[in-house]
């Protein structure tokens, strides 16, 4: 089998109940910006070139995430990776044109622990993609939770392509086809809930930056600031409205395939220090909360 990879995080789906704070939060304090909207449905860009980064959507059922969408390098990647996943025995749709802004051609599944994914190519993406200071250009990575570790790491690295790349703690980081260090993160928790999005910001300024626009609207930071160890990213997370895990970030470490695979052992941080720089303190009970309680939208992996 050739090897065939995603390209990494395209688009995160959300259902939430308050339509229209959701929609506020996410244009005016999290620095998105709309490019449609229906009476029960917002989608909303970054500065990068992908048509929208971020759907939400009315519901009256738990806050969940509804889909994560990756992006793959044409029709023909999207239909072979469709075989893969038939071959996996995951529950799935076959690949179609699509409804979504930007359309495209692309398809739904349902991954072993239940999480909906969707694999999308031949989107109609932006031209203009200079950076904006203090505006999120993309979703660099997602963090998901993993009852069944083992199972969920084999998964994306045979179906979906990834590479192992650290693996420090509970976290392992799969890289995929593009420079990102890793553009999914597995967590060993309890159940397969979402961990947090992270948002790519142009710079450290624009992540400090937004920090205190996130404080000054009543989010305040849950965790951080702080510099990563794997991928040597500053980041601030937060419980954003319906308490969604949300990561803004920025310096996220740029490999090829040269880069080494480091463990546990080698990512062992001294005691008392949870940062690179030593500075952050240690999360808050509310993010040890929120990082293990968005479910996915059960059945939503259809697009
Ligand atoms: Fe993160």
């Amino acid at each position: 089998m050739s090897k065939i990879a995603v390209k990494g995080v395209r688009s995160v789906d959300l259902d939430v109940n308050d339509l229209e704070r959701t929609i506020s939060f996410y244009s005016t304090v999290w620095n998105l910006t709309i490019v449609e909207r229906t009476s029960d449905s917002c989608w909303f860009r970054g500065t990068g070139p992908y048509n929208h980064i971020l759907g939400v959507h009315k519901t009256n059922d738990m806050p969940s995430c509804r889909r994560i969408t990756f992006d793959a390098a044409d029709a023909a990647t999207v239909d072979a990776f469709h075989k893969r996943i038939v071959d996996s025995g995951c529950k799935t749709q076959a690949p179609r044109a699509l409804s979504t802004p930007g359309g495209g051609w692309g398809f739904g599944f349902e991954d072993p622990e239940g999480r909906n994914f969707a694999i999308v190519s031949d989107v109609h993406d932006h031209q203009d993609t200079d950076d904006v200071c203090d505006r999120p250009r993309k979703i660099i990575h997602v963090n998901v939770n993993a009852a069944r570790i083992e199972e969920t790491n084999r998964f994306m690295m045979d179906v979906l392509g990834f590479r192992l790349v650290d693996h420090s703690g509970p976290l392992y980081f799969l890289h995929c086809d593009n420079t990102d260090h890793a553009s999914i993160v597995t967590a060993t928790m309890k159940t397969a809930t979402l961990n947090h999005i992270s948002f790519d910001m142009p710079d450290l300024e624009s992540c400090m930056r937004g920090g205190g626009r996130m404080r000054d609207a009543g989010y305040p930071i849950e965790w951080g600031p702080g510099r990563h160890g794997p991928g040597n990213n500053v980041f601030c997370y937060f419980a954003g409205p319906e308490e969604f895990p949300l990561e803004y970030t920025a310096d996220v470490l740029q490999i090829d395939d040269t880069y080494p695979y480091n463990g546990p052992e080698y990512w062992k941080w001294p005691v008392g220090r949870l940062d690179h720089w030593g500075i952050t303190p240690p999360h808050t009970q509310r993010w040890k909360r929120v990082q293990d309680l968005i479910k996915f939208t059960s059945g939503a992996y259809a697009l």
